[in-house]
């Protein structure tokens, strides 16, 4: 389903050194040399410390970055030869939820519904269906500038699924959303698993990968360090906890 080969992505940063201007621009590659596969109707993890490189993959993988060099095949559709055939196969949910704040919560899917061409017999079900899974009937017609995070990011989550996506990423799908909030997306997330579709998320939350992923990607400085299952990554060391094994993993 995803196939990821030599995926990697340079920025410019500033560096110490100070030129005529201020301080130098210095290239870094952000993602280097990513290489991984995903198979069809699972459920991958990317994790990671903060600034490892988990969105920049992900918004390269969802056709929303263009790669330095690299690519990335989603059902062989090449993410840098084809962006529109890719996006319109993802539902992708980036972390900092882009919504209007005038919109309310109903208004606000139909406008992405309709957007994306979809007959409204078709998405005021599928919407139904997400508004009840995700425990938000009681504030469809609250505006997206009144809510709280977690009702936010719900919000997101279903304008991501909207168009019935066959892959979807999601960057941080819980955080944010409180305990409960939590364990009604991990349970969504299995359900999306559940009806076939491949879905790749990342997070800081360790249960949750333990939880639900099939497949566990590790970046750390932009470099893949880990890649498997959740028993491979336990054999790593039998002695330790899943938080224990990456901790040394990423602190290596
Ligand atoms: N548009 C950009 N221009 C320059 N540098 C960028 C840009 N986007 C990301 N970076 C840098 O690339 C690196 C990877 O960032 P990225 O957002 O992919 O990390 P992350 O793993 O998602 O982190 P977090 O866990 O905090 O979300 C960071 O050093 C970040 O500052
Ligand atoms: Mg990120």
């Amino acid at each position: 389903m995803i196939e990821v080969k030599n995926l990697s992505k340079k920025f410019k940063a500033p560096s110490e050194e100070k030129g005529i201007f201020g301080f130098k621009k210095k290239d870094f590659w952000a993602v280097k040399d990513l290489n991984f596969n995903i198979k069809e109707g699972s459920v991958a993890s990317i994790l990671g410390p903060n600034g490892c490189g988990k969105t920049t993959t992900l918004r390269m993988i969802a056709g929303m970055l263009t790669p330095s060099k690299g690519t990335a095949f989603i059902d062989s559709i090449d993410v840098r030869k084809d962006k529109q055939a890719v996006k319109s196969k993802i539902g992708y949910m980036t972390n900092n939820t882009s919504l209007y704040d005038r919109l309310n919560v109903l208004e606000t899917i139909k406008f992405f519904a309709e957007l994306n061409q979809i007959p409204e017999d078709i998405y005021m079900p599928r919407a139904e269906k997400l508004f009840t899974q995700l425990d938000m009937n009681k504030y469809l017609t609250k505006r997206i500038a009144d809510l709280s995070t977690g009702m936010k990011q719900k919000t997101s989550i279903v304008r991501t699924l909207i168009h019935d996506p066959d892959l979807i990423v999601l960057d941080e799908p819980t955080t944010g959303v409180d305990v409960t909030g939590q364990s009604v997306i991990i349970d969504l997330i299995r359900t999306i698993k559940d009806s076939g579709k491949t879905l790749i998320f990342s997070t800081h939350q360790l249960n949750e990968v333990r939880d639900i992923a099939d497949h566990i990607v590790v970046m750390k400085a932009g470099e893949k360090i880990f890649d498997g299952d959740n028993d491979s990554f336990q054999a790593l060391d039998s002695s330790k906890n899943f938080t224990e094994i990456f901790m040394e993993l990423v602190n290596e």
